[in-house]
């Protein structure tokens, strides 16, 4: 898969996308056919623990870049640029070369930003947009787009960001409604978070998807599975055989 197979896409079929920080995730969703890996910088939250996106580093996103990176072998990894990494142009071109050093094939960046996403394109590195939610700058996590005159804006940023030619835009937590019309009125595939159906593709966060948090799921997610339960009860057999000596057994030994 290549951003021109990706952009190809549009109304043929369906896009999948997933966030993946580490080398076996990705090389298992890889594996499955996914089209597109994002590094996201949700790994602030469902890798480091963090309260939300706002203390990722450029560091952060190489490291994990780099570890999905080395467990692809078809999917488009996206590197998503942190806070601040792109505050400049400047700033911008050299912390996405710095992640397609690590890996990526294509970078990503929050918000209606032109100057720095035609300098990032001109420098000849493929740019996913992101838009409604912002969780970088945002003070809630509420939906975005929900007056009209919110969602025109909205509507407008996205053809602004149609037009530098970013390969592909998400749409974080807006009315379904509205996903609709963006995706309608720009020639780029549109990737939902909370958009609704009638985006272009899907991303989750994979975390939400396998149900690792205890007991939530957010509401835009789906989890497809109960991890969370599934590796608990994993660790307790682990425990109670250690503590009973039924583990390890002769055939987990050396003679
Ligand atoms: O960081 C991330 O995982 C994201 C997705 C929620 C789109 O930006």
């Amino acid at each position: 898969m290549n951003v021109e197979e990706v952009k190809r896409l549009k109304g043929v079929r369906k896009i999948t996308v997933l966030t993946a920080y580490d080398y076996q995730t990705a090389k298992i969703i890889d594996d499955m056919g996914i089209d597109m890996i994002l590094v996201g910088d949700s790994l602030g939250m469902v890798v480091l623990g963090y309260h939300d996106t706002k203390k990722v580093t450029m560091m952060d996103m190489i490291r994990h870049t780099q570890a999905v990176a080395r467990g692809v072998k078809s999917a488009i990894v996206i590197g998503d640029l942190p806070i601040h990494s792109f505050d400049t142009i400047e700033d911008a071109l050299a912390n996405s070369k710095r992640l397609v050093e690590a890996g990526a094939h294509a970078v990503k960046l929050e918000g209606n930003k032109p100057e720095i996403i035609r300098a990032i394109i001109e420098a000849g590195i493929s740019v996913q947009g992101h838009l409604g939610l912002l969780p970088q700058t945002a003070k809630s996590m509420r939906v975005r787009g929900k007056r009209s005159r919110d969602a025109e804006q909205i509507l407008a940023d996205a053809k602004v960001l149609d037009s530098l030619g970013v390969f592909s835009l998400v749409l974080e937590c807006i009315p379904l409604d509205l996903a609709r019309r963006i995706t309608r009125a720009v020639a780029t595939p549109t990737i939902g978070i909370g958009a609704g159906v009638h985006c272009d593709g899907q991303v989750l966060v994979m975390n939400d998807m396998l149900g690792m948090d205890d007991g939530y799921c957010p509401r835009h997610a789906n989890a497809y599975l109960d991890l969370n339960n599934l590796i608990g009860k994993a660790v307790k057999s682990y425990i109670e055989d250690v503590k009973t000596g039924r583990f390890p057994e002769d055939r987990h030994s050396f003679h």
